[in-house]
């Protein structure tokens, strides 16, 4: 572990991203600076989602050197990998000026900034490309390609990567303090095993398995295999085809060897390759059986520029790196159609957007589902605003900052990692006492005063499938925050229909101590549109609530109780209405979603339906509410939940004590008819 940062240009595409997951995996510590030009922000929001991390990023073009020069004055920046460029072959033979001037100006703006900042580690990413047409030498002499085949390139963008690659010789040969580790890629294929990562091309895919994918997930009709007439097996020509996560470890193998010579300089090229070459139908054929059926194809005449084999000799990364590649082609085939089903339009979605809120963490997240649009925020997995048709229906504020004030009632937070009140901010768990912030008299309320809706949750996941957006965000709860035990990690997940919004939560201990959770939604719906909840009308059949005593603690009798048919401004409820009052299970998930409430204005069309697989809901009428733009019954609440200070009733405990091996679970729905 170094305090010391690793800048990655580049970092929200296809290699970088896998690599700063690895860089984190090994103990690094990261920032990212990439313009977007060819990815998107989402890569960053499901780097961090993985690694549990936020990782700092800067949205950048390289060649803003003073923009740039301020992220090397914020962090101590040990080395660079440098990925930041434009990539593709074809586009560069059209505008070739654009590449010189995107990757060889851009490499040069920042070389001049590490210069400046003194910082003279870089790995670069190069490619066998630079090699150009090795059969130029005959057939064989140089396949496998060593590091010391000689240099051709044959096209703009493989002239752009030589040129680097002499740019950085000869700053090492000025100052030999300079470490340039010269990457040389072979095929770089496959995506995160998790799903969650994986190539995004934009517009009509160049490469071979890019390709392929999108004829398997139904986006293209026929792959065309560029000429069955080359000499090798099968007549199809051959590559040096490498996961993605191998060539992203060879980035951490490089840094690694950089950083055992010390203060020593060094420039030296490596080949990042398997040294197995196979030819395209061997990939066609691995990349079916991964899908499980036959893919259309057809044999046309060979692509120009095509050459027979361009397999690495990657004895050098193996000997002095002690890098070698482990995947195979299945399981970069595997990886890929898991990515491709998961996310068929990679990060392009339609109808998802997301802004700027405040600056490094907190963005807005918007979905807008045919009359629906929901906007979410990281900050506690917020609802910022829901909008059905034309109206807003709930509270929310349009500035980051109201969201930090003391006067912010939570409005659409998630609320955890324990909702409601603790009585005496203090329980037990198998007969050990804990004591926790009591922010609310002697009592704790909201798990204290760093709650969840005071924490940046990781994420979103944004996906689009079946007509419905999922978003999931996540948290990781350290041990002891406001005396709570043990790490949590939280998972809220939106689904958002073309008329609803479900919610599930997920819990578990990532250290196997047991703790205490209940997770809720803090949405405060209006339907009045003119400011005040009063005239609502309230459908419900639950009729008992938690007898509570002046202090909102249940003094553990249950009683008879409706809430009112219409919220008239003498209805003043802040209760715990009780669904199943014999429930004891940490895991709701698998019962059915029952109604709780349903609220009507004569001023609106929407009808809202709160249904839950929870024991019990909060209904609150908001009086309390007193923030700039929004008074006492600017809202009203349904939450529901486990029992308040379930912690402490001997019946009820089971609800909220996560014990060991546990996965706490609850759903909550929205629907507006
Ligand atoms: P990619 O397009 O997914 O990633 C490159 C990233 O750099 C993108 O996120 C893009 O937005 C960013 N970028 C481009 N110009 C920038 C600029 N001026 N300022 C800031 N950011 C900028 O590509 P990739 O496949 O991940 O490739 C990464 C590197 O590896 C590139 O240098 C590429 O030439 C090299 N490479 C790729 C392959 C391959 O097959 N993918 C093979 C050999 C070498
Ligand atoms: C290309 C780039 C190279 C880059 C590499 C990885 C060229 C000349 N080279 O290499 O600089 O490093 O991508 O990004 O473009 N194929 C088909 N049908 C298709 C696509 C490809 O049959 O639709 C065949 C090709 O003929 C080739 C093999 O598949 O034999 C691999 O092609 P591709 O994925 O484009 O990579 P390369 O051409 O090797």
């Amino acid at each position: 572990m170094t305090d010391r940062y690793i800048l990655v240009t580049g970092g929200a595409g296809y290699i970088g991203s896998h690599t700063v997951i690895e860089l984190i995996n090994n103990g690094y510590k990261v920032v990212i600076v990439d313009n977007l030009s060819n990815s998107s922000y989402d890569a960053v929001a499901r780097i961090e989602f993985i690694v549990n991390q936020h990782v700092p990023f800067y949205d950048i073009d390289l060649r803003n050197g003073d923009e740039l020069d301020k992220v090397f004055k914020k962090y101590d920046i040990h080395g660079v990998i440098h990925f930041a460029a434009l990539k593709a072959v074809g586009e560069s033979t059209k505008i070739p000026l654009k590449y010189y001037e995107n990757n060889v100006g851009g490499t040069m703006s920042l070389l001049e900034v590490c210069s400046a900042n003194d910082v003279k580690t870089i790995v670069f990413s190069s490619s066998a490309t630079v090699y150009g047409d090795v059969t130029r030498f005959g057939p064989t002499k140089y396949i496998p390609i060593p590091e010391t085949c000689p240099t051709d390139p044959t096209n703009p963008y493989g002239k752009t990567k030589f040129v680097i690659e002499q740019i950085l010789k000869d700053i090492h040969t000025s100052d030999n303090a300079w470490q340039v580790a010269i990457l040389r890629y072979f095929n770089p294929i496959g995506a995160h095993p998790s799903g969650l990562l994986g190539e995004d091309p934009l517009g009509i895919p160049n490469n071979l398995l890019p390709y392929l994918a999108q004829v398997a997930i139904g986006r293209r009709e026929t792959l065309s295999i560029f000429g069955d007439d080359y000499d090798s097996t099968d007549g199809t020509p051959i590559r040096d085809y490498i996961h993605v996560v191998d060539l992203a470890k060879g980035h951490i193998a490089a840094l690694n060897y950089l950083k055992k010579l010390n203060d020593k300089g060094l420039y030296r090229e490596w080949n990042l390759g398997t040294g197995k070459g196979s030819t395209v139908f061997q990939v066609y054929k691995a990349f079916c059986k991964a899908v499980g059926r036959e893919l259309p194809y057809k044999v046309v005449g060979r692509r120009q520029g095509d050459v027979l084999n361009l397999t690495a000799k990657p004895d050098r990364a193996q000997q002095e790196l002690q890098w070698k590649a482990e995947l195979t082609v299945e399981d970069a085939c595997r990886d890929l159609w898991r990515w491709t089903t998961e996310n068929p339009f990679g990060f392009e979605l339609q109808d998802y957007k997301w802004q700027e809120f405040d600056g490094l963490q907190n963005r807005l997240h918007t979905v807008q589902n045919k009359d629906l649009q929901v906007t979410f925020c990281n900050r506690g997995a917020l609802i910022q605003d829901i909008k059905v048709g034309e109206q807003h229906i709930v509270c929310g504020f349009d500035n980051a900052k109201e969201y930090t004030l003391e006067t912010n009632p939570y409005f659409g937070t998630t609320v955890g990692r324990y909702a409601n009140r603790i009585k005496n901010g203090e329980f037990e768990i198998d007969g050990t006492k804990f004591q926790l912030t009591q922010n609310d008299g002697s009592n704790t309320l909201h798990a204290g005063n760093n709650g969840f809706d005071k924490q940046n949750f990781f994420g979103p996941v944004v996906k689009q499938k079946n007509g419905k957006f999922t978003l999931e965000f996540k948290v990781v709860d350290a041990d002891g925050t406001d005396g709570f035990p043990g790490t949590l990690e939280a998972i809220v997940k939106y689904t958002i229909d073309s008329l609803s919004i479900e919610i599930e939560y997920e819990a578990k201990s990532l250290d196997d101590k047991p703790t205490v959770v209940n997770l809720t939604n803090h949405s405060y719906f209006n339907l009045s549109g003119n400011g005040t909840i009063d005239g609502t009308h309230i459908k419900s059949s639950v009729d008992q609530l938690l007898e509570l005593d002046g202090a909102k603690l249940p003094t553990g009798n249950i009683i008879s109780k409706t809430i009112p048919s219409t919220i008239s401004p003498e209805v003043i409820l802040d209760d715990c209405f009780v669904v199943d009052k014999d429930a004891n299970a940490i895991d709701t998930r698998s019962k059915a979603l029952q109604t709780l409430v349903e609220a009507t204005h004569p001023d609106s069309n929407v009808k809202i339906v709160v249904s839950s697989t929870e024991p019990a809901f909060q209904f609150y009428t908001g009086d309390g509410v007193n923030c700039s733009q929004f008074g006492k019954r600017s809202g009203f609440c349904v939450e529901p939940s486990r029992f308040v200070d379930a912690v402490h009733s001997d019946n009820h405990k089971g609800q909220a004590v996560l014990k060991k091996g546990d996965v706490y679970g609850a759903k909550i729905k929205y629907e507006f008819r």
